[in-house]
């Protein structure tokens, strides 16, 4: 029993070398792992580009934070402010230039000063300065659109809500 299972082993292991001979020989054992051709290709990292980063954080938030305001939503406002300072942070860190624009320098540069007048006037619960520092935030949005040479994004301050399922209104204590 013992020498039949060995000879069957030994003559087994030769035709394995055979195939695997031929192989080596057509090139075939060089690629080895290479997925069959039907398979999908190996998932790669998802890396959003300027213009997805603007539609997907930027433009949500800036919408949020002026529904906020229109509410007198003052503790929302503060959230969603701080919300948006970390979304224009992302741009920078993922995006530092976009084309010959350098977005790291304009980033900050352009929207700083109304940032910080929000800020200010969420803190104060002042609806008439955050409507003006609100209109110059939107302004620096158009304004950057403009260098970049995209005229033709134009953002507005907006008048309705396009989150049905999100309530603007302060909460009552
Ligand atoms: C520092 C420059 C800069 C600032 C500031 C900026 N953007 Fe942009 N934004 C761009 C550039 C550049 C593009 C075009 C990116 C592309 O085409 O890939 C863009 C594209 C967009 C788009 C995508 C257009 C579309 O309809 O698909 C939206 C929306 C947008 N921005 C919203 C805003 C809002 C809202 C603000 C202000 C809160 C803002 N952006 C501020 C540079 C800026």
């Amino acid at each position: 029993m013992f020498p039949k299972l060995l000879s069957f082993a030994l003559v087994s292991g030769a035709i394995t070398l055979a195939i695997f001979g031929s192989g080596l020989g057509s090139g075939q054992a060089q690629t080895p792992a290479a997925p069959p051709a039907s398979s999908s290709p190996a998932p790669q990292v998802y890396r959003p580009g300027l213009g997805d980063l603007m539609t997907m954080t930027v433009q949500p938030r800036h919408t949020k934070l002026g529904l906020a305001g229109l509410e007198k939503n003052w503790v929302y406002a503060a959230y969603e402010l701080h919300e948006l300072q970390e979304a224009f942070d992302r741009v920078v860190k993922v995006v530092p230039v976009y084309r010959k624009t350098n977005i790291a320098e304009l980033m900050p540069a352009t929207t700083k000063e109304p940032m910080e007048a929000l800020a200010e006037a969420i803190k104060a619960g002042d609806a008439a300065k955050f409507t003006a520092a609100y209109a110059r935030l939107t302004e620096t949005c158009n304004a950057c659109h403009h260098s970049t040479e995209r005229p033709f994004v134009v953002i507005q301050v907006p008048k309705t809500s396009p989150f049905p399922d999100q309530d603007f209104r302060p909460v009552k204590p």
